[in-house]
This record gives structure tokens, sequence and C-alpha cells, in this order.
């Protein structure tokens, strides 16, 4: 399926939610048409945070959303993961609507507090999930040991939150978001609050769990190099109202390529420029002749 281009919906045959719409659409991560949310506050003003969304997310794809505040990214990522629901449009997840998805744990969510339990372990943290789905006590495990690797906290399991970091509780709630293996990661502003250099690394670590998944990502962030360094397209927001302006394809190369040494290549800093292009405008950006006919579009 092609880029969808914002400003020219395209007239879906099943709108309504026919089997055709769920069998075309199996195969795509995400698939958001026609999305809108208003919100009525309490005056009876209406917020128009959302409008005419078309996003396709395809399977293993890595998607960041970037944009101003309250241009709607968190909006959006609510509706996909059905915390909420759109005002008009429909989206589905692997061609379920959200709220099938959401009931057959089609996707992972980490957002950007850890949002752990205190009184759990960091262990026990990770296995909730698998716990509340009815798995027995060795596959959980098994599980929990794999994933306490994966994000380098091995030496944690006992450990309650309170005895963590904010960047080793962002790790434990990335490892509970990929218990149940999702093909789909929803994650909002995940790294927000952690320093730079444990930004870095986690993002690293970030790609190295997807490159060992598979999983497509929905990821939303305030920063630009954040994004392109992740991601395999961008897709720039913009406020009042909250719809989609441009997306940049980022042609780095595979999530398991994307090494540390990438931060000071040419064409990462190319697809800085072309984001930052995109978000204010040629003008804002003062190299932004370099980065003319290179392939980041
Ligand atoms: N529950 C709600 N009730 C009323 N208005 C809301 C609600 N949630 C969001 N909004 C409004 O919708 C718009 C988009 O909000 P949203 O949280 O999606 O923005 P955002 O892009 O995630 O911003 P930020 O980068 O600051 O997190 C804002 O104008 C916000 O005030
Ligand atoms: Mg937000």
């Amino acid at each position: 399926m092609s880029t969808p281009n914002p400003s020219t919906p395209a007239p879906h045959p099943s709108a309504s939610g026919g089997a055709t719409t769920a069998t075309a659409d199996a195969t795509e991560a995400v698939v958001a048409r026609g999305v809108e949310r208003v919100f009525t506050g309490a005056k009876g003003a209406e917020v128009t945070a959302l409008t005419g969304i078309e996003l396709t997310v395809h399977d293993g794809e890595f998607v960041s959303l970037i944009g101003p505040s309250g241009c709607g990214k968190s909006t959006l990522l609510r509706l996909i993961a059905d915390l909420d629901e759109p005002t008009a449009g429909e989206i589905r997840v692997f061609g379920k609507t959200s709220r099938q998805a959401r009931i057959d744990q089609s996707y992972g969510i980490a957002f950007q507090q850890a949002g752990l339990l205190p009184w759990r372990t960091v262990a026990a943290n990770i296995e909730l999930p698998l716990q509340l789905h009815g798995a027995d006590a060795s596959t959980r495990r098994a599980r929990v040991a794999e994933l306490l690797e994966l994000v380098g906290l091995a030496d944690f399991a006992k450990h309650y939150p309170d005895q963590l970091s904010g960047g080793m509780q962002q790790r434990v709630a990335i490892a509970r978001s990929l218990a149940e293996q999702p093909r789909l990661l929803l994650m909002d502003e995940p790294f927000g609050a952690l320093d730079e250099m444990t930004r870095e690394r986690m993002q690293t670590e970030l790609l190295k769990i997807r490159a060992e998944t598979g999983a497509a990502v929905v990821f939303v962030t305030h920063s630009i190099p954040e994004a392109v360094y992740l991601s395999d397209r961008v897709v720039v927001m913009s406020p009042r109202p909250g719809r989609i302006t441009d997306e940049i394809d980022v042609r780095l190369g595979g999530a398991a390529e994307r090494g540390e040494d990438l931060r000071e290549d040419a064409a990462f800093f190319a697809g800085v420029t072309a984001v930052r292009e995109a978000l204010h405008g040629p003008e804002a950006t003062p190299a932004a002749g370099a980065a003319r006919g290179v392939d980041v579009r």
C-alpha cells in the first residue's frame, strides 16, 4: 500500500467495516481512515484534536509521530490502543477493530510514565500480562528471564520499582510491553523523562529489540534526532486542528544495521534536516540546502 496522502482521503469500499476491509488490511499493523476526534469541553466548546487522519503502518515498520504540543499525537495513539474512540473514521489493527485487537492483546503499550506496580518486584511486573492471560508458571518464568536479559536487568529481578532509576523502570515497562511478543508496540514518549545518555542507550536497545522481534512500532516523540535514528518513516503533525502534514521516509537501513556511529553519519543529519524542514519550513534550517538531493525523502 502506498503512503497515504493526507489531503485526499481515499474512499474505501467498506468503511462500515465489512469483511473485505478486514482481509485487505490484515497484513498492515495499523490502518487509520478518515479519523477524527473532537472533544467537547465543559462549556460546550469543541476542540478538534484530530481531523482527516489517513495513516498506514506496515507490519514490521517503525513509524514516529512528531509535532508540537497539542497536535494530537497522544490522542492518535490512544485511539489505536482503544483507550478512546474516534468521532469519525475507522481504525484497524492487523485487520481487526482496535477493540478486538486490544482484547486479543495484539499490541504492547509503553507510555511516558513507566506505570509499574510498586508492590510487585521487577520480575512480577514483567510477568503481569502473562499472568492475566493464564500462562502457566514455568512459561512465565522462562519468558521473564528472557525479557530481563533483553533489557539488561537480569540482576534486578527481585528488586522493587522504587529501588531502580527512572531509566531502569522504563526498561521494565518496555520488557512488560514485550511480554506477550506483540507484533505491534505503541509507545508515547517512553524516553521523555530520561537523561540524554540513558536515552541514547535506550534508543539503541529499542532498535535491538525490534531487530530481534520484528515488531511494528508507533512511537511518539518530541525529539527530531530520536525520530530519525529509530524510524523507517516520520509522520509530521500540526495542531489546531491536529492533522498529518508530511511524511518523511528515513532510509538509514534496517534496525539491525543502526549502530551508535549512525548518529555521526551524513545520512542521519540529512534526515534530521528533512524532518526539521517539514516541521518548521525550509527557512528555519540554515543548512537546508546541504540536505537537498540527499536520499532521505
Ligand atoms: N480528554 C480530553 N478532553 C478534552 N480535550 C482533550 C482531551 N485529550 C486531549 N485533548 C485536547 O486535544 C488536543 C490534542 O491533545 P494530545 O494530548 O493528543 O496532544 P499531543 O500531541 O500528545 O501533545 P503533547 O506533545 O503535549 O503530549 C489538545 O488540544 C488537547 O487539549
Ligand atoms: Mg502527548
